[in-house]
C-alpha cells in the first residue's frame, strides 16, 4: 500500500513509486478531499520548514494551509534571508535545521541538490520543485484528472511546450497510470533521455504510451487532456524573445482546441503567461479545469503529508 512506501521517507520523485500506488494514492486523496481532515492531526507537535530558493505562490501557501489543518507548525524558510546567502552550505544548513524540524519542503535548482539535502537530514524531505521535476503538481494534476474523466488508462494526454520538470513529472504520472502520452517540443526542448527511457519501462507495465513529436497538431488532436507551461522556467538562461518565436507553434488556443476531442479539459500548473504558451480565452473558456487544479494542491499535500506522518 502505497501508505507504507510514503511513511517517514523523502519524496523527492515519482521514481519511487509503483503504477498501483500512484493510482492508491490519487483515490486516497480524492477521499480525504471529500471527507476533510476534522479531528486528523498527525503532524501535532510536529515543525515542518518550507525551504524556498526560488519563488512560489501555490506551493508555500498551499503547504503551509496543509500543514496547519493537520495539526503541524509551518516554518517559512526563504533563502535569501538565511545565512546561505553568505555562503553557508546548503548541506550544513540541512543538517541543523533537521535538528529542529520534523520535515523540509524544499524548492531548489538540481536534482543533486534537493539529494544532497536529503542525505544531510534525518527527516523526511519533500520535492516542492526542482529543475529536474515537479511531482508534488503532478499528484494534483493526476486528482484533477481523475475528477473530471473517472479514470485514467487510455486517455489521451497532450503537452505542448518546454520539456520541462512538470513535462517530466507528467510523464511519469501519465505513464505510470496507462495514458496514452503525446509530448510535443519545439527541437531541443525534447525531456530528458532518462526520464523519456524510464517513461517507456512504465508503459510496458501499465499498457500506456509515450510518443514524442515536434508537430504540435498532431500531438493534440483527440487530447482528452491539453496541458501547457511558461516555456521560460525559473532559473533557465534562455532569452525570453528567442523562446516566443520557437514556442508560438506550440500555445494552447482555440485552434489546438478544435482539433482536440469534444470534451477536453485544459490544464497548466500556473503560473500562466496569458498570451504566450496560452490564450485568455482558453484560459478563461469552458474547457479549463486550471483552478480546480491549483485547489488540488492544496488536497493532493494534505494526502502527501497524511502518509508521510500518518
Ligand atoms: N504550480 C506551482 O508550483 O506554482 P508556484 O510556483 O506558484 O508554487
Ligand atoms: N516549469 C515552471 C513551473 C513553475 C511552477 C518553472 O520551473 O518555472
Amino acid at each position: 500500500m502505497v501508505k507504507h512506501v510514503l511513511r517517514g521517507s523523502d519524496f523527492l520523485s515519482l521514481s519511487g513509486l509503483s503504477g498501483n500506488e500512484l493510482e492508491d494514492f490519487v483515490y486516497e486523496s480524492c477521499r480525504l478531499k471529500k471527507e476533510g481532515t476534522k479531528g486528523f492531526r498527525p503532524l501535532s507537535n510536529r515543525s515542518i520548514g518550507l525551504l524556498f530558493e526560488k519563488p512560489s505562490t501555490r506551493t508555500r501557501v498551499s503547504f503551509e494551509v496543509a500543514i496547519l489543518s493537520l495539526g503541524g507548525h509551518p516554518l517559512v524558510l526563504q533563502a535569501e534571508e538565511l545565512q546561505m546567502r553568505r555562503g553557508e552550505t546548503i548541506e550544513d544548513t540541512a543538517k541543523v535545521l533537521s535538528r529542529y524540524l520534523d520535515g523540509l519542503v524544499v524548492r531548489t535548482f538540481g536534482q543533486k541538490r534537493l539529494e544532497s539535502i536529503a542525505a544531510s537530514s534525518d527527516i523526511p524531505v519533500i520535492n516542492a520543485l526542482s529543475d529536474e521535476c515537479h511531482p508534488c503538481q503532478a499528484l494534483a494534476d493526476m486528482l484533477t484528472i481523475l475528477e473530471y474523466k473517472g479514470e485514467f488508462r487510455q486517455l489521451e494526454l497532450s503537452y505542448l511546450g518546454d520539456g520541462n520538470n512538470v513535462t517530466h513529472s507528467l510523464m511519469r504520472a501519465g505513464t505510470k497510470l496507462g495514458m496514452n502520452v503525446h509530448i510535443a517540443t519545439p527541437c531541443g526542448h525534447e525531456p530528458m533521455d532518462s526520464i523519456v527511457s524510464e517513461c517507456e519501462e512504465y508503459c510496458e507495465i501499465s499498457g500506456g504510451s509515450l510518443k514524442l513529436t515536434d508537430e504540435p497538431f498532431e500531438a493534440a488532436e483527440n487530447a482528452d487532456i491539453l496541458y501547457t507551461d511558461v516555456w521560460v522556467s525559473m532559473g533557465s538562461s534562455e532569452d525570453a524573445d528567442e523562446a516566443r518565436s520557437k514556442f508560438l507553434p506550440f500555445q494552447v488556443n482555440e485552434k489546438m482546441l478544435e482539433v482536440a476531442s469534444d470534451d477536453v479539459i485544459v490544464m497548466h500548473c500556473l503560473p500562466a503567461h496569458r498570451g504566450e504558451e496560452i490564450t485568455d480565452d482558453v484560459i478563461d473558456g469552458s474547457h479549463s479545469v486550471v483552478w480546480d487544479q491549483a485547489e488540488n494542491r492544496l488536497h493532493a499535500q494534505i494526502a502527501l503529508l497524511a502518509m508521510i506522518y500518518g
